[in-house]
């Protein structure tokens, strides 16, 4: 009675999630202080609630597009008083956000220019939080985890986004993606941990992609 209750609040939650995406009001429709955002706002409230708890001094996001995600990670550092976010991104798409916490930098993630930059900024800081938002292909994402882990300091999180292509369960079409990537990731690397307490809403697109670095490896 319990198993099947549990299998099928798991089936609406897949359609729903599958309903959602397919809408794309989450791509097209979906602003942060007037800016376009390309998340889930469930995945946002997360976001906030990690924020709060692990007040990260940097946050390093790879894939700005309209700088949305960049903007909201601002101002949720604005609410704690503390911190400063990169981000990175291959092409400029128009942007326009402005906000003191925040920087744009502009090339690849997997550049070494970009990386050996970061290495010097990271230094500057104890608490460091990364999250993968740019191309989402297996290579590309395996690639990122490898470069960036890294940077991610103790007690902080690893956000690889977008785990929800291949059909897990959207986007059958896309071909390996973030989920692939993090399989053959994670188990090499015993210092982070799937959070999974960070899809108790039901509808992540990030799922087994919120990893926490143990506070000791
Ligand atoms: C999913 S969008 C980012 C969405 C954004 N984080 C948000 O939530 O609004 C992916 C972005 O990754 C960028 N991108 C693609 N390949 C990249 C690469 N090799 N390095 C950096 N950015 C890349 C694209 O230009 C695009 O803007």
């Amino acid at each position: 009675m319990f198993q099947s209750r549990k299998k099928s609040r798991k089936t609406i939650q897949e359609k729903f999630h599958k309903a959602y995406y397919e809408s794309r009001v989450w791509l097209t429709e979906t602003q942060w202080m007037g800016v376009t955002i390309a998340k889930n706002p469930l995945d946002l409230w997360v976001y906030q609630e990690i924020i709060h708890r692990c007040k990260p001094d940097l946050i390093i996001e790879t894939g700005s597009y309209k700088g949305g995600s960049a903007l909201f990670l601002g101002n949720m550092l604005d609410l704690v008083e503390n911190g400063q976010v990169i981000s990175i991104d291959i092409e400029s798409h128009g942007r326009s956000v402005e906000h003191p916490r925040v920087e744009f930098w502009q090339g690849s993630s997997l550049s070494e220019t970009i990386l050996a930059r970061l290495k010097t900024r990271v230094n500057d800081h104890s608490k460091v939080m990364v999250i993968l938002d740019s191309d989402h292909s297996e290579e590309h994402v395996l690639e990122e985890l490898d470069k960036y882990h890294s940077l991610v300091t103790p007690g902080q999180y690893l956000i690889c986004e977008d785990s929800n292509v291949n059909g897990n369960p959207v986007l059958k079409e896309h071909g390996p993606g973030p989920k692939e990537a993090l399989e053959k990731f994670l188990p090499q690397h015993p210092e982070f941990k799937v959070d999974a307490s960070c899809e108790k809403f039901g509808m992540s697109f990030n799922p087994g992609g919120y990893l926490k670095r143990k506070a000791t490896d």
